[in-house]
């Protein structure tokens, strides 16, 4: 097999062969000159590039940093509303591969706070800036956690959202707190399959259920527990996975926008 596609390139013409060299001789000076560019643009910058969001960037966006006060700090990130202030606060929590970065990066902290709304984007505990917790080793630990970080950061009418692993604090959150959640946004959360049918048709919470069509397993899993909550829409984001709002960001911020715009 290899023989016989080696044989016609040995009957190359040597112009054909010049032009093969030469070709890759510019092009090896092309990369040489990109590397150069970016050598200078990277000392020419004032901060380090990964603070740069890379969609719906605003300048006019200040995203505060802060940890919760007590004995198990919580590292958050938050922005307030530009203009007018919506009511509700959105509190975005993260997946295992995720932290609260992520949803800088996605644009989304600068996105809600260009639509008037306060949003606080948390590091679980043992993800990045927040040191693990002893109390979320049990299911009343995490619920109770939650709850302690929305007291600490006065947030008054929280909408929850809830990518896969941190329905491990989600959800004992909502079977206890719901009446304390203005709104449910899970995107194929973990730990659905630990409560009841009638558990979840308890929570009168207003719930938007979002799951990538790719996802297989955990979206639908979530899924068929999810939707014994009374007052819930689904939406599906196509050709997207288990991180569909990684992989269709425009997509999962309208959809959210929607939701949120017409919570009562
Ligand atoms: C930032 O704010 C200024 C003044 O309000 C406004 O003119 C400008 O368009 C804003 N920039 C963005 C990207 O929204
Ligand atoms: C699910 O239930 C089991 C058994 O009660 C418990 O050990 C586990 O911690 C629960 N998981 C979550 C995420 O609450
Ligand atoms: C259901 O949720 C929607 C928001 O998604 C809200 O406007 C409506 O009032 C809720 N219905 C009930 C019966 O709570």
């Amino acid at each position: 097999m290899t023989d016989v596609l080696r044989e016609p390139s040995s009957q190359l013409t040597s112009a054909g062969t010049m032009v093969q060299t030469s070709m890759s001789r510019s092009q090896v000076a092309l990369l040489g000159l990109g590397l150069l560019l970016m050598l200078l643009l990277y000392v020419g910058l004032p901060g380090p590039p990964e603070q740069t969001s890379w969609l719906w960037g605003d300048p006019n966006v200040t995203i505060l940093a802060g940890l919760t006060p007590g004995n198990s700090p919580i590292f958050y990130r938050e922005v307030l509303p530009l203009h007018r202030a919506r009511r509700v606060e959105v509190v975005l929590l993260h997946g295992k591969a995720f932290n609260s970065h992520t949803w800088e990066q996605l644009g989304t902290l600068q996105l809600l706070a260009q639509r008037g709304y306060r949003a606080v984007a948390l590091d679980l505990p043992g993800f990045g800036n927040s040191a693990p917790s002893k109390e979320a080793s049990t299911e009343a630990g995490r619920a109770e956690l939650l709850e302690q970080v929305l007291r600490d950061l006065e947030v008054q009418n929280a909408v929850l959202v809830s990518p896969s692993l941190s329905g491990h604090y989600a959800l004992p959150f909502l079977m206890r707190g719901h009446h304390q959640l203005h709104g449910f946004v899970p995107i194929a959360p973990t730990s659905t399959q630990n409560y009841t049918r009638e558990q979840f048709w308890a929570v009168k919470t207003p719930t938007l259920i979002l799951y990538g069509e790719l996802d297989r397993i955990l979206a639908r899993e979530s899924l068929r527990q999810l939707r014994h909550l009374p007052n819930h829409s689904v939406v599906k984001l196509r050709d997207a996975g288990h991180a569909c709002y990684l992989h269709k960001p425009q997509d999962f911020h309208l959809v959210l926008l929607a939701f949120l715009d017409h919570l009562p």
